[in-house]
């Protein structure tokens, strides 16, 4: 299992160091006397997630500054927030291959635990200055909505890609957006530059979540490290689902959607194989990243390279390290792992 290397990708050098930083920033800026959230806390601090929303931050920013690092810590403690509530919702019991804090401490101590941390990332952003607040707060809406709009979906079998458009820019591509904004505005980039800035980190989110999504189908909860399966057992249609019930076995898709036994899981898989609905998501997730790319285009000539070269590098590696290998050979001739 080899790890993203996103110093490479993103082509600074100086990256393990920037995020070992980060990371302990990240205790000390939440750093309680409360002992019925230091337990949790100090857990969730220790594992080590990819740190891809401060990376962004890094990468938009060109620069190191303590603002731009307290920039990192505001978007990676709304993530681990938003990661902490959304295992409450999901009724997850794993993730980053350790029990979660509503599995292992309970529901209250998780809302308690989520409310906190995105408290902590208000005071960074503040930090920052009244600008870098507001875009916290604004994200920090965007993903509760963003949920929302999942939740009100929930066995909706007419869902439309429109509506999970909606909630996958609330829940996932707002944060990256968030992210790459903090970046350029403690940069001091132009407006235009900072929107398109933006629209890279909304495009690459949108695909991101859709790639997961595909994981969740594809991928096993030991690979991972959270559990997969989690979103038909309890209700969410992605994309790979959206397809499948537009297409010609809707009528069989139907009632396996209902049934959590694992036969019907793994027919499921078989027929939205068969029908494209992956590798179609995948597509998808690909016409996203060259958006993302093109956005940069347009204001940013030939700087950046690094960020231009992220979105496809995501893709790629998180299929060949995710899918499991009874998956593998046959999406591969379905073109899942061809080049974008
Ligand atoms: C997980 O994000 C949540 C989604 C948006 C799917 P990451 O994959 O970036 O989380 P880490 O790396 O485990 O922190
Ligand atoms: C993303 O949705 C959740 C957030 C961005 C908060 P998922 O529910 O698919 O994320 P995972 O799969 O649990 O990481
Ligand atoms: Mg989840
Ligand atoms: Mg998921």
């Amino acid at each position: 299992m080899s790890s993203l290397d996103l110093a490479a990708i993103l082509r600074i050098p100086e990256l393990p160091q920037q995020l070992a930083r980060i990371g302990q920033d990240l205790k000390d800026v939440t750093a309680s006397d409360n002992p019925f959230l230091q337990g949790p806390l100090a857990r969730l601090l220790t594992v080590r997630g990819k740190r891809l929303r401060p990376s962004l931050v890094l990468a938009s920013a060109g620069q190191s500054t303590e603002a731009v690092f307290a920039g990192c810590a505001t978007v990676e403690l709304i993530h681990l927030a938003s990661l902490v509530h959304d295992d409450v919702i999901d009724n997850a019991d794993s993730r980053w291959g350790i029990p979660t804090i509503s599995s292992q401490e309970g529901v209250d101590r998780a809302i308690l635990v989520g409310d906190y941390l995105l408290a902590k990332a208000a005071q960074q952003a503040a930090a920052i200055n009244a600008e870098a607040a507001h875009i916290a707060a604004t994200t920090i809406a965007e993903l509760s909505e963003g949920q929302a709009y999942e939740l009100m979906d929930t066995r909706n079998l007419h869902r439309s890609a429109t509506d999970l458009k909606k909630s996958l820019f609330g829940k996932t591509a707002a944060l990256m957006s968030a992210s790459c904004r903090i970046g350029g505005l403690c940069a001091g980039y132009t407006s235009e530059q900072i929107a398109a800035l933006a629209e890279y980190g909304e495009c690459f989110g949108m695909a991101f979540q859709l790639i997961d999504d595909v994981l969740d189908f594809l991928s096993t909860s030991e690979l991972l490290g959270k559990p997969t399966g989690t979103d038909v057992r309890e209700g969410v249609y992605t994309m790979p689902v959206i397809l499948a019930l537009a297409g010609q076995h809707h009528q069989v898709v139907e009632p396996l959607l209902d049934d959590t036994s694992p036969e019907a899981r793994v027919k499921l898989i078989d027929i939205l194989t068969q029908d494209n609905c992956f590798t179609r998501t995948i597509a998808e997730a690909r016409q996203y990243n060259d958006r993302a790319v093109k956005a940069l285009d347009n204001v940013f000539d030939d700087s950046l390279a690094g960020l231009r070269a992220l979105p496809t590098a995501y893709i790629t590696w998180s299929l060949q390290q995710y899918v499991a290998d009874e998956y593998k050979d046959k999406l591969v001739r379905s073109g899942l792992f061809g080049k974008s």
